[in-house]
């Protein structure tokens, strides 16, 4: 999928407050997205950051005065029609209450008033300052006008107060921003993911299971609902927040979330098994806790249900099914049988015997094999990137 603010302009205001340092960070994080970013400073938040710092940061010339003999055309009206976005961060009480009233006395508010962008502004003062009744009912006029408020954060300040009025955190700024431009291209689909490692006790207090974290499932989870699609999750034991989805069912062994599965399988249109199933229990679960003088120990174990399977089995016309493969030697040809064997539209190999590849990292060595066994090598990535790529796979699977 393309990145959604490559390419766009985006214009970046800066007002005079203390956070306007951050906002350094900020475009150099824009930058990076792919965005064209030209800044316009106002007088005050010249005093906290120089004009020359985002000049070099940006690569463009930086904006601060309105009547600039310089510029061959009227600056305010050609940065006004040419920006796609405005971003005002920070954005002082004193900014907020004269742009909400339409005040015109300097270059940044009068691109505000001159132009059809969509506008994000980034509050950052003291926490009574924010709370000012006077500050809230601009806020409120801007919001009720299309303006997107990305609310300060609370924390402490650099006036010394503790409150609401810390400036949200830039990473999350720029999470707002690619949300705004992301195409929900997945927005008709219901996705069902399973994460995280499954345990099989052996009694009250042992069980057996694997280190797998969860952190492919959120990112998967993430990256779909970006796209637009209802997600449910169906995870066995994480390290990671999957409350942030449509449904979360937390299971434990995997005949419970074969059973969880069943119920609404029909329901979902995209299934993926990101979970890292137990293959074996054990034969006998005691109901007590075995007590540690028993000899000789002999513990049996049994085959798991595999719960991949059991979906392919069942798959619908239309459903998409993706599996997920744990290797350390002939990856290809292993995971290639897994397609076959569990009926899948796709698998994601992961090669485990690379460093930093495998379960409980950030990353995995992962190649995409389709049932045409077409394969594509993404290598060692960051499981967000192996997400998206993923999901465009999908996206591909649903236009042809
Ligand atoms: N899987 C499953 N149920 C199991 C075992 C695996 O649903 N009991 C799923 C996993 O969620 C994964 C895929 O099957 O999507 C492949 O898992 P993997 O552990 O790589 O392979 P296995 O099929 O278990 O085979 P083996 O362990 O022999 O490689």
């Amino acid at each position: 999928m393309k990145n959604s603010i490559k390419d766009k302009n985006i214009l970046l205001g800066v007002t005079g407050g203390i956070a306007a340092y951050k906002s350094c960070d900020l475009s150099r994080k824009l930058m990076k997205e792919g965005a064209k970013i030209n800044v316009v400073m106002t007088e005050n938040a010249e005093k906290f950051v120089t004009a020359l710092t985002f000049q070099y940061l940006t690569g463009n010339k930086v904006h601060t005065n309105m009547y600039d003999e310089s510029e061959s055309k009227i600056s305010h009206i050609e940065l006004a029609d040419t920006s796609d976005l405005i971003i005002i961060c920070p954005a002082t009480a004193s900014f907020i209450s004269k742009y909400a009233n339409g005040v015109a006395d300097n270059l940044l508010l009068n691109i505000l008033l001159a132009s059809k962008a969509d506008v994000i502004v980034c509050p950052a003062m003291n926490v009574n300052m924010y709370e000012n009744k006077i500050v809230q009912e601009n806020i409120k006029k801007l919001i009720k006008v299309g303006v997107q408020i990305i609310e300060p954060e609370k924390g402490e300040l650099a006036c010394g107060w503790v409150g609401k009025g810390k400036l949200a955190d830039i990473d999350l700024i720029i999470e707002i921003v690619k949300k705004k431009y992301q195409k929900k291209t997945l927005k008709n689909e219901s996705v069902l993911i399973t994460a995280g490692a499954t345990r099989e006790y052996l009694d009250p207090v042992r069980f057996i299971s694997n280190p797998s974290s969860g952190i492919m499932g959120q990112a998967l989870g993430s990256e779909f609902k970006k796209r637009g699609a209802k997600v449910d999750i169906v995870a066995g034991h994480t390290d990671v927040n999957l409350n942030l989805f449509d449904h979360y069912t937390k299971v434990d062994s995997a005949d419970e979330m074969k059973k969880i599965i069943s119920k609404k399988l029909k329901s979902y249109s995209i299934v993926i098994k990101a979970a890292a199933v137990g293959d074996f229990k054990f034969k006998n679960k005691n109901k007590n806790k075995i007590k540690k003088d028993i000899s000789p120990i002999v513990i049996e174990m049994e085959k798991n249900i595999d719960v991949l399977k059991f979906i392919g089995s069942r798959k619908t016309k239309n459903q998409i099914l993706i599996g997920f493969s744990a290797e350390t030697e002939k990856i290809l040809v292993n995971s290639k049988k897994k397609i076959e064997n569990k009926n899948l539209d796709f698998i994601v190999a992961n090669d485990i015997s690379k460093n930093g590849s495998g379960f409980g990292s950030d990353s995995n060595f992962t190649y995409l094999i389709n049932s045409k066994n077409e394969i594509k090598k993404l290598g060692l990535k960051s499981k967000k990137y192996i997400a998206e790529k993923i999901a465009d796979e999908v996206e591909k699977i649903r236009q042809d």
